[in-house]
């Protein structure tokens, strides 16, 4: 009898909390889970002892852990974590998992995140200066795209983002791009003839493909992969740390060394956050993010050259490095898009770009 009773209820005390359980997913599912909404500067966990004095940073990107920013982010987060003596947490969501390309902006206008670093050309639309960035040819060099992110030029965009409410802390550095494609070798400007590209929403980039006569459709990094797969698009431009890391390269045939242009990030943080941070936090925060800056961008010279040379293995990718008379003719062909960008962002900036296109040419 009293081995049936204590066999009741523990049939009882399970039915309960499969009914707890059973009523938590459908109350979740019924008012939407939204992590994305949830309070973002401070982590709840009564549990944990000290947790709800610390300042906790949601720092968003789409890209992986392996790559220039990835590294970068979780090298930042540690050196600010370690030199606050752990008084500020930053979490890094990488992947795209908290937010995509497509939200992440208004996700930190919003105070949803604290921190993101968006390609640059994701800026493009909404601050049209930011489109000097994505000329085809202009940087000739690293130190070209180092002196337009650390000098004069950088200062003015960063600046841009104020009227958002938002500060740029710094620039951060990928590298150059590469077009990948599934159809044909792609030597020559007519050779992207009828063929359809995945970009970034960027007037820059979507002229530059128009130009050279292809089609485009602006998809978020994260669905780039799929729509190659069910052959949506024909081919994608990206560094080769973006297409080894997410497989870019696994339904394509073809990829040109081109460098054609250059991806890099800003690296922005909501301004009402920052402003309500200690001038020792922010100063901790400005040191780490210099320190940053300076490794990313010697290490994602390094690790595009890596990504570049694991590429080079995979047997079904056959890889083509323009020649000089192949860039000019490129270059010939996009030319017009200066023009139209000048009259975009005004010749003052242009003149800018243009005296450092000239100063780092052979
Ligand atoms: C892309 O969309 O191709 C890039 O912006 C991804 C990234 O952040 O590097």
């Amino acid at each position: 009898m009293k081995t049936i009773t204590s066999e009741v209820a523990g049939l009882r005390t399970v039915i309960t909390i499969t009914a707890f359980i059973i009523t938590g997913i459908f109350t979740a599912l019924f008012f939407g889970f939204d992590l994305s909404n949830a309070s973002s500067s401070l982590e709840y966990d009564d549990e944990q002892e000290g947790i709800k004095d610390k300042i906790v940073i949601q720092f968003s990107h789409v890209v992986a852990e392996n790559t220039p920013k990835g590294m970068a982010a979780r090298r930042f987060a540690s050196l600010v974590e370690s030199r606050t003596n752990g008084e500020i947490k930053i979490q890094v969501h990488s992947n795209g998992t908290l937010y995509s390309d497509q939200n992440e902006y208004e996700a930190l206008r919003e105070g949803r995140v604290e921190m993101i670093a968006p390609a640059t050309s994701n800026l493009t639309k909404r601050f049209l200066k930011w489109q000097v960035l994505d000329l085809p040819f202009i940087f000739p060099s690293y130190q070209a795209v180092e002196e337009a992110y650390e000098g004069e030029i950088g200062e003015t965009l960063l600046r841009d983002l104020e009227q958002d409410d938002i500060k740029g802390l710094t620039f951060w550095y990928n590298g150059y791009k590469q077009v990948t494609n599934s159809s044909q070798p792609i030597l020559y400007p007519e050779d992207f003839h009828r063929l359809h590209f995945r970009i970034m929403p960027s007037p820059v980039i979507e002229s530059q493909f128009e130009q050279l006569g292809a089609s485009t459709s602006e998809l978020p990094f994260n669905k780039t992969y799929r729509n190659l797969e069910v052959d949506f698009v024909n081919g994608q431009e990206n560094t080769a740390s973006n297409i080894y890391s997410k497989k870019l390269f696994q339904d394509q045939s073809y990829m040109t060394i081109s460098n054609h242009g250059y991806l890099g990030y800003a690296v922005l943080i909501n301004e009402a956050f920052w402003n309500n941070l200690s001038n020792e936090h922010r100063e901790i925060i400005e040191g780490a993010m210099t320190e940053t800056t300076n490794w990313v961008r010697r290490h994602s010279i390094e690790m595009n050259d890596e990504s570049t040379r694991k590429l080079r293995q995979e047997e079904n990718l056959q890889i083509d490095y323009l020649t000089q008379a192949q860039q000019e003719a490129w270059e010939q062909r996009l030319r017009p898009i200066y023009e139209e960008t000048e009259s975009m962002v005004g010749s003052k900036l242009m003149k800018k770009i243009y005296k450092l296109k000239d100063k780092y040419s052979n």
